[in-house]
């Protein structure tokens, strides 16, 4: 009988997803020592939020943003659609955005345009994942955890068809 995790092949182990989130928060620190504002965008960068603001060694405070760019298939449609804003405003400060993987692009270059517009002192973007081959536009993302090949991932936050989310690890789907 096939277990639900049987259909899935590890790509980054849960270790290795703990090593490189500490190193990036030690570079957000560097970066941001007086203190950050991590907005995370919703769901899919819920567990990658949680684990890098846990090991940010500065002061940090928190925010979220949902926002649709695929309804329930495995290829960017191109169309972003804001479900959440901010619950606070970010004029002035020093903000980071946290997503979960960066694919085209056309997500990112929508949030990075619509909070640039409310004038934060700084603007960067940190994802756990990238996948550069995929890229349709240019966005600039400071903080890259992993970049991968061109495969349809699932775990650490990340879904298919709202399953996988709580897998620890990073993974492929298939049989
Ligand atoms: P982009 O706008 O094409 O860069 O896509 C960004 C969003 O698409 C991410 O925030 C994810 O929600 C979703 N996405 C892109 N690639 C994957 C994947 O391999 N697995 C799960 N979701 C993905």
């Amino acid at each position: 009988m096939l277990t639900w995790n049987a259909l899935v092949h590890t790509l980054i182990s849960s270790e290795d997803i703990q090593r490189r989130v500490r190193e990036m928060a030690l570079e957000i620190h560097r970066d941001h020592p007086d203190g950050v504002h991590l907005i995370a965008v919703l769901k899919g960068a819920f567990v990658f939020l949680s684990d890098l603001a846990r090991v940010l060694p500065g002061p940090c405070s928190l925010d979220f943003m949902a926002v649709s760019s695929y309804a329930n298939n495995t290829s960017s449609s191109g169309q972003v659609q804001l479900l959440k804003d901010l619950g606070t405003g970010i004029e002035g400060r020093d903000v980071v955005i946290v997503e979960d993987i960066v694919d085209t692009g056309l997500t990112l270059a929508y949030l990075q345009r619509i909070l640039r517009a409310r004038a934060p002192r700084n603007l960067r973007t940190a994802c756990l994942l990238s996948k550069p081959s995929r890229r349709k536009v240019d966005v600039t993302v400071e903080y890259i955890g992993f970049e991968i090949e061109d495969k349809f991932v699932v775990g650490y936050g990340l879904d298919y068809a709202e399953q996988y989310r709580n897998l620890p690890y990073i993974a492929v789907v298939g049989d």
